[in-house]
């Protein structure tokens, strides 16, 4: 579709500084009058959001990874229907807080399920609704871990330990290796303000902005 608008995506490791990058960008791209809207997964709708609560529900421990996986994937579908589908129909710019990648780099590389499965189940979004740019905030999990005051205990995912997050990180590493065209890392090392000049550099040469 000739209007169609695009669609980004923003990754990294819990703690890695994803948050301030989308309020920065939120304030920018009102300031600059950029017709957009902001989501996130698992949610970004009603039915979605009920997943959420499932999937990040502490008292959830028994699930199964399997469960977990098909869960993400199903969330996302009905995400990308409720919400994206519409906002890029309408020519928008659709920035999204975390996708397809992040079941890649939790379910298939640190819980072990594998890129075939991970790649099947999520074959819709895949096929159809690739990112435009997934901007990488490249923070080791060790150094987001630090920065990240007041975790939440109750949060499932916070439960799995570092072993677990170190694996999300080589899993991301490996991701964005495999898609250089489309994955962009950024150093999250830096301070906010670098980090956004270049997050804007990057969609600015997309021609997303
Ligand atoms: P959230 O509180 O939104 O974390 P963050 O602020 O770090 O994005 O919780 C989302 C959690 O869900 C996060 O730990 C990553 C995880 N997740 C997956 O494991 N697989 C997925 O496909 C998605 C979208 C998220």
């Amino acid at each position: 579709m000739e209007n169609r608008g695009k669609f980004i995506t923003f990754e990294g490791c819990d703690g890695c500084g994803k948050s301030t990058q989308l309020r920065l960008l939120s304030e920018y791209l009102e300031k600059n009058g950029v017709p957009h809207i902001f989501t996130r997964e698992p949610g970004g709708g009603k039915i979605s959001e009920a997943i959420r609560e499932i999937l990040l529900n502490g008292k959830n421990s028994e699930m199964t990874d399997a469960c977990e996986a098909l869960l993400y994937a199903a969330a996302r579908v009905q995400h990308l229907s409720d919400r994206v589908e519409p906002a890029l129909n309408e020519g928008k710019l659709v920035v999204c807080d975390r996708y397809v990648d992040s079941s890649l780099a939790y379910q298939a590389y640190a819980r072990g399920l594998g890129t075939d499965f991970i790649g099947k189940i999520n074959a819709y979004a895949l096929e159809h609704y690739l990112p435009d740019v997934t901007v990488f905030i490249d923070l080791t999990p060790e150094a987001a871990f630090k920065r990240k005051h007041g975790a939440d205990e109750n949060d499932r995912l916070e439960q799995a330990g570092m072993a677990f997050h170190r694996r999300v990180y080589e899993g991301y590493k490996a991701i964005a290796a495999e898609n250089p065209e489309r994955v962009v890392c950024v150093d999250g090392n830096q301070t906010p303000d670098e980090i956004f000049t270049e997050v804007v550099r990057i969609l600015k040469e997309r021609n997303c902005l």
